[in-house]
């Protein structure tokens, strides 16, 4: 049985799924522990990447090189985009997109990353159907919708700036790792997902909603992906 690797940036994001694991093994490379071990049946490698892109990429492929993952599964809590959303509900991504990658001054739109196919990275449609499906199982009084991940080396914190990312890549919500995961996976042909819950609305009260919030919906996105690893 090939390996399934979890994801989450910061420690809040994978200390639930950590604590539930069997872990067999820690392994240290690229600054990184990799937690092997088995969870539902199902053999997990689950590591804290850090933050930010370049850390999450990094990430992915040691994931992808080193444990031989058959599919990735980033999560973790995001700034909402949409007006739609509360804190405490679920994206699952669609796709992936840099909302930072800018090189317009040469004529490309924002967030298109010039000289690659590929911008707006594709989760893995059979891992979103059944996040879904664990969606209806677990999701009693918060709600999880299925939209695009915008990803920068940005905490995103005023209306000025969460507007410029709706207005160029468009997004259900920020955050800062996603698409560095996505872009990993699709120069691997490796399925992903990304499941991210609503810490903050990304507007300028956005610090504080963080701090106060970032352990309640990292623990609802974990629950969320504890569900759906039963499924795999
Ligand atoms: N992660 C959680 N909230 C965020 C925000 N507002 N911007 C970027 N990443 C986030």
């Amino acid at each position: 049985m090939k390996n399934i690797g979890i994801i989450g940036a910061m420690e809040e994001e994978i200390v639930a799924l950590k604590g539930k694991m069997k872990i067999t093994e820690e392994k240290n490379m690229v600054g990184l522990t990799f937690y092997v071990g088995t969870y539902a049946g199902k053999n997990l490698v689950l590591v804290k990447s850090g933050i930010g892109k370049v850390n999450a990429a990094i990430c992915a492929q040691a994931l992808i090189d080193r444990f031989d993952v058959e599919k990735i599964i980033m999560v973790g809590v995001a700034g909402s985009l949409s007006a739609e959303l509360r804190v405490g509900d679920i994206i699952l991504s669609e796709d992936a997109v840099e909302h930072d990658m800018d090189t317009s001054p040469l004529g490309d739109p924002i967030g298109t990353i010039p000289r690659m196919e590929e911008s707006y990275f594709k989760a893995d449609q059979e891992l979103l159907r059944l996040a879904l499906e664990s969606a209806k199982e677990v999701a009693k009084d918060y709600r999880v919708l299925t939209g695009r991940v915008a990803s920068g080396d940005q905490f995103i914190c005023t209306e000025d700036a969460k507007a410029k990312i709706r207005e160029t890549v468009g997004g259900m919500c920020a955050e800062m790792e996603g698409a560095a995961v996505a872009h990993t996976c699709y120069l691997n042909n490796t399925p992903f997902l990304i499941i991210r819950a609503i810490s903050d609305g990304a507007g300028e009260d956005a610090g504080l909603s963080f701090e106060e919030f970032c352990v309640m919906a990292a623990q609802r996105g974990s629950v969320l992906v504890e569900n759906l690893i039963g499924k795999l």
